[in-house]
């Protein structure tokens, strides 16, 4: 594969600075280098500095590539997604617009259990070609690396079958994927009224089966009392860290700080959501240094006018992480840059903060901060050329892609 240069960069945004997740002030360097341009070598990036210097650096046959003064970010990291699924609920979106709420959609057989019934009804390749789909979609906005969560399946073969789409989304290569399971996201309408044989169910057979295939890292759970409460959750939790899952949780959407202490019990790598969590909650996570994953677009598509409370965690010193919670009910947008646009206008922070959040601290959030999430010498080649002259643009202009051109490991993508 011959070299390749990015040349004439208004910017070049490498995220560049120490080698963990960035907290409080760090948030706010973003490493810019003015007029940049960037050297790619094997699928790597090989150097990063002015267009002089990289075209110094450069062969005769290396490939040029003019950004026409555009801007240059690593790729997005987006690091809270539910990307397989049949169907959508476009219904349910309107239900809501006539006063019905989300829980009352699900207590009635709608939500989750909705697009539970449309999957098992889905074979593998279905699942995979309406993924692939949504690739498209992740990859416009700029985003190079997912992580993504079974849990529409809730039985052992239709967790399998969605975590199998998943890798064979991620083999494909048009976007890096670091796979969840969470089969504990709903109880299945088969088991209503008997949660704890659903749990055992999960415990017994599916962590198992899911481990022993290689087919997840990391084993996620919906932790809220009207799903799976503090100590069930706690429970397939610990089964899944005995057998060598990574954690993850959907904490504190609903119901405050019970998800949050539980992840900071555990140490889990993140507690995701957070939109009820209270001083008590957050207090812990630092503590504990567990990673918030904050999702605006899932607050906003609900409707609920209840944001995390991203500046107080930030003052805290944790390290915020924005993702998008990619899904068919609460959140139907793979788009990271409207997230940053919330980020900013709802939750106030400022663009430089939002868009560290958006990767380098999604990529150690995903344990992959070694590889992705900045423009350093001996990283992957992930980054997206935005029709931008400033990087605040990507938050301020709201509600359109502006990825011009998106690589990983060193090659164009096409969607
Ligand atoms: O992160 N809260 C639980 N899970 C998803 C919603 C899934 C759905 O509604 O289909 C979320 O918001
Ligand atoms: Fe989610």
């Amino acid at each position: 594969m011959a070299d390749l240069a990015i040349v004439n960069c208004a910017q070049v945004v490498t995220l560049s600075g120490p080698a963990r997740a960035r907290t409080g002030a760090e948030m706010r360097e973003l490493g810019i280098v003015r007029n940049g341009a960037l050297l790619v070598r094997d699928g790597r990036i090989a150097k990063v500095g002015t267009r002089a210097e990289i075209e110094r650096a450069a062969s005769t046959d290396t490939e040029m590539v003019d950004a026409g003064g555009r801007i240059v970010l690593p790729g997005f990291v987006d690091a809270h997604t539910h990307p397989v699924f049949a169907g959508n609920r476009a219904d349910e979106f309107d239900q809501r617009a006539e006063g019905a709420t989300y829980a009352e959609i699900a207590a009635r057989g709608g939500g989750i259990r909705s697009t539970v019934r449309q999957t098992r009804a889905a074979s593998e390749a279905d699942l995979l070609a309406a993924a692939r789909r949504y690739r498209a979609w992740f990859l416009r906005g700029g985003t190079t690396t997912i992580e993504a969560k079974s849990g529409y399946g809730l039985t052992l073969d239709d967790e399998l079958k969605i975590l199998r789409a998943i890798r064979s989304l991620g083999a494909e290569g048009g976007l890096r994927v670091s796979p969840t399971f969470l089969g504990a996201h709903e109880v299945p309408d088969e088991y209503r009224g008997r949660r704890a044989d659903y749990v055992r169910l999960v415990i017994d057979e599916m962590l198992p089966a899911v481990w022993r295939e290689g087919l997840a890292e990391s084993c996620d759970v919906f932790c809220e009392p009207s799903v799976f409460p503090v100590a069930q959750s706690r429970e397939i939790l610990e089964a899944a860290c005995a057998l060598g899952f990574r954690l993850r949780l959907h904490a504190d959407q609903f119901s405050a700080d019970e998800g949050s202490l539980l992840a900071a019990e555990l140490g889990a790598d993140t507690a995701d959501h957070l939109e009820a969590t209270t001083q008590c909650g957050w207090t812990a996570l630092a503590r504990a240094g567990v990673q918030p994953v904050l999702l605006p677009a899932s607050a906003y598509c609900l409707g609920s006018g209840r944001y995390p409370a991203a500046r107080q965690m930030i003052e805290r010193g944790l390290a915020v992480t924005l993702a998008t919670d990619f899904n068919p009910g609460s959140s139907p947008t793979a788009s990271m840059p409207l997230v940053l646009s919330l980020a900013v206008t709802q939750m106030k922070m400022t663009c430089a903060e939002a868009i560290t959040a958006a990767t380098i601290n999604g990529a150690y959030s995903l344990r992959r901060g070694n590889s992705v999430g900045s423009l350093d010498a001996g990283k992957l080649a992930d980054f997206a050329i935005h029709d931008f002259a400033d990087y605040r643009e990507l938050a301020y202009f709201f509600g359109r892609e502006t990825a011009w051109a998106v690589y990983i490991g060193g090659v164009r993508q096409t969607w």
